[in-house]
């Protein structure tokens, strides 16, 4: 008698390599995915094969690489339509600048470029080109229409690049597209932070002079909010502590109101233990010495000096505990100027293991706005994300700490 075969199909991903340089980390990223479980068949264009083989991608799919639109052959063993079809989702890693163009605006010339118009599957691109083309306003153009087509991004990553020039462009290393893709094919109902404890801070904290005066700053409460809703609705129990807001309360959240910095760490403090704590708050860097009990009165003898000391550090105090610091202690750097070197030195000084930075000189517009561009720092590199809303950051980096909790691996 044979026995049903109860094994589970593996899900199957499309990975689609395009032609440059980071196509060889296509290879290990294959390996990465069939290392998760999942069946990797592959497509290369014609300029991928000036970098990779059709062979070594076989060889480590163990499955047939396809490659040209008119072979009568491969046609006949799987139409382009079914190919897109057959996946769960689809890969395009490298994503050059060219493949991207032909996504962004529906050509279908090749093998890959149709397969992505035919496709009814979810789509994750990892970026790989040379800085100046990530940054060139027609590839800013095609990143957001690619967005709004419903696109998923992982990266790029900012570094030191084939062509020998610096920042935003190198692809995301394999094992985090792996991850992302592990993270898009989880099952919408999945909560994969059910059983941990988030905490989260946001808003501004506001400093008092006297009882009518106070220090405060623009933060509106947006990012840190989305952030607590993102963590909740992947199953954690959330703590928000917020300072002064003018935003709603999201839903499925504890939240202790707060309106100084030590009513911030007093709040934290009590919160804890926590498998993860978010710094989103804006906290005032200073307080008044001493507060007035009365309001201060102009006296005709000119301005009065305010005598300012300094506030506890929120997020370097919890990421110092000796005992009772959270797994993954995340902080956020609101910079004007040189982001990622201020981000990685205020990683060190800090002691957390990511630090989320942004750029928050006025032209971005981040205070208050409704959209962030944010660089993920942390000890091994520096993922840059595209330029997103909150909502849609909170959900990335809610998926991340899940995805980092789950593999113990702070990337
Ligand atoms: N933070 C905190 N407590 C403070 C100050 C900041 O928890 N007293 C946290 C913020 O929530 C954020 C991170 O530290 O996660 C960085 O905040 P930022 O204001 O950018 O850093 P500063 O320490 O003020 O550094 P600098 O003045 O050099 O910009």
């Amino acid at each position: 008698m044979t026995l049903p075969d109860t094994t589970p199909t593996p899900r199957r991903i499309l990975l689609i390599i395009g032609g440059g340089i980071a196509a060889y980390k296509a290879l290990e990223l294959i390996r990465a995915l069939r290392k998760r479980g999942l069946a990797v068949r592959c497509v290369l264009t014609a300029a991928a094969q000036h970098f990779v083989t059709a062979l070594s991608a076989g060889s480590l799919s163990g499955d047939t690489v396809y490659s040209d639109l008119f072979s009568l052959t491969d046609e006949a063993a799987m139409g382009h339509i079914e190919l897109s079809r057959d996946a769960d989702l689809l890969i395009v890693a490298p994503a050059t600048a060219d493949l991207m163009a032909k996504m962004a605006n529906g050509l279908a010339n090749d093998l890959a470029s149709t397969v992505l118009l035919a496709t009814d599957k979810p789509v994750l691109v990892a970026p790989a080109m040379n800085v100046r083309m990530w940054l060139h306003p027609a590839t800013r153009r095609n990143v957001e229409r690619l967005r709004a087509d419903g696109a998923s991004f992982v990266g790029p990553d900012e570094g030191d690049m084939a062509c020998g020039e610096f920042g935003p462009g190198r692809m995301a290393e394999p094992e985090r597209i792996a991850e992302a893709a592990v993270e898009m094919l989880r099952p919408a109902d999945a909560k994969p932070l059910s059983g941990r404890h988030v905490i989260v801070t946001s808003g501004p904290t506001h400093e008092p002079i006297d009882p009518v005066r106070f220090i405060a700053n623009r933060s509106s409460g947006k990012q840190g909010h989305a952030i607590a809703a993102a963590c909740a609705r992947l199953g954690a129990r959330v703590t928000l502590v917020s300072g002064p807001v003018a935003i709603p309360d999201p839903s499925g959240v504890d939240v202790v109101r707060v309106e100084t910095a030590v009513g911030m760490l007093e709040a934290v403090d009590a919160a804890l233990p926590a498998d993860v704590a978010v710094f989103c708050a804006a906290v005032a860097d200073w307080r008044v010495a001493a507060q007035g009990g009365e309001k201060m009165k102009k006296d005709g003898k000119g301005p009065p000096a305010l005598v300012l000391v300094e506030n506890p550090d929120i997020l370097a105090t919890t990421a110092h505990r000796a005992s009772g610091r959270p797994d993954l202690v995340v902080g956020f750097a609101a910079e004007t100027e040189k982001v990622i070197a201020h981000a990685q030195d205020k990683l060190r000084r800090k002691g957390c293991d990511w630090i989320v930075a942004n750029d928050v000189s006025t032209a971005t517009g981040v205070m208050g706005g409704d959209s962030n561009t944010v660089h993920v720092v942390s000890a091994k590199g520096v993922e840059s994300w595209p330029t997103m809303s909150k909502a849609a950051v909170a959900d990335a980096l809610a998926r991340r700490i899940a995805a980092a909790l789950g593999e113990s691996t702070w990337v």
